[in-house]
């Protein structure tokens, strides 16, 4: 039997306390935690994390141009996965709840001829072609929280102060200031004056 060599994850990281370690995969902001997990798969990938978060989740850098930008008073749940191949920015006071997905890229060619190659690639030391897969920035601005196990697809904007209901997969942009849910996520309501006060 072919024993399958294992591409050692030397770049990820599982230790809470290793400070030094951490600081060398992303910048991490005053009174930060992390007990995620961190994948940089590029040395010229960014992550970048502003104050008071706390990240469960795991954080994943694909190419040298990923850009994983948080701000401030950021909740990443734990089993959520933010999939960077470009640009991944979450405006300050948002709320990631656990097991969800956000993802910049489709990862993959709706054409079967490349994608057909993907996977041998991939066995090669996760090579990629980046360039074959459709990809497009993600953006969740202030203050919108994103319920459990939801999914934002390439190209999306989460409004101002919106809320993703649990299990919706976000495939447009959600307006400021209202509830979406559902698969296609749909508009299911505006937020009242009072929940949108500050
Ligand atoms: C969206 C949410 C905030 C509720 O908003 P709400 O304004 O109270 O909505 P309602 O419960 O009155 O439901 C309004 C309609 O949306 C539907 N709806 C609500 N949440 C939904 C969801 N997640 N997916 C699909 N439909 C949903 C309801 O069935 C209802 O449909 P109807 O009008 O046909 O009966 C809540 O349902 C939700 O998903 N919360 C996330 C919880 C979570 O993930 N917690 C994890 C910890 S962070």
């Amino acid at each position: 039997m072919k024993i399958h060599r294992r591409i050692p994850v030397i770049r990820s990281y599982f230790e809470k306390r290793d400070a030094r370690r951490l600081r060398a995969l992303l910048i991490l902001g005053e009174n930060s935690e992390f007990s995620g997990f961190v994948d940089k798969r590029a040395k010229g990938a960014s992550i970048i994390v502003g104050n008071d978060c706390l990240i469960e989740g795991a954080l994943v850098a694909e190419t040298d141009q990923s850009q994983i930008q948080i701000g401030n008073n950021v909740y990443v749940g734990g089993q959520t996965t933010i999939d960077c191949v470009r640009s991944i920015v979450i405006e300050d006071d948002v709320l990631i709840s656990y097991h969800c997905i956000i993802a910049d890229s489709d990862n993959h060619s709706a054409l079967l001829s490349i994608r057909k190659k993907d996977l041998a690639d991939w066995k090669q030391q996760h090579k990629h072609d980046w360039t074959t897969a459709p990809t497009a920035p993600v953006r969740i601005c202030h203050g919108a929280w994103i319920g459990a196990r939801a999914i934002l697809l390439k190209g999306i904007t989460i409004g101002e102060g919106a809320i993703v209901g649990a299990g919706s997969v976000v495939t447009k942009n959600v307006p400021p200031w209202t509830i979406v849910a559902g698969n296609p996520a749909r508009v299911i309501r505006e937020l009242t004056p009072e929940e949108r006060a500050n």
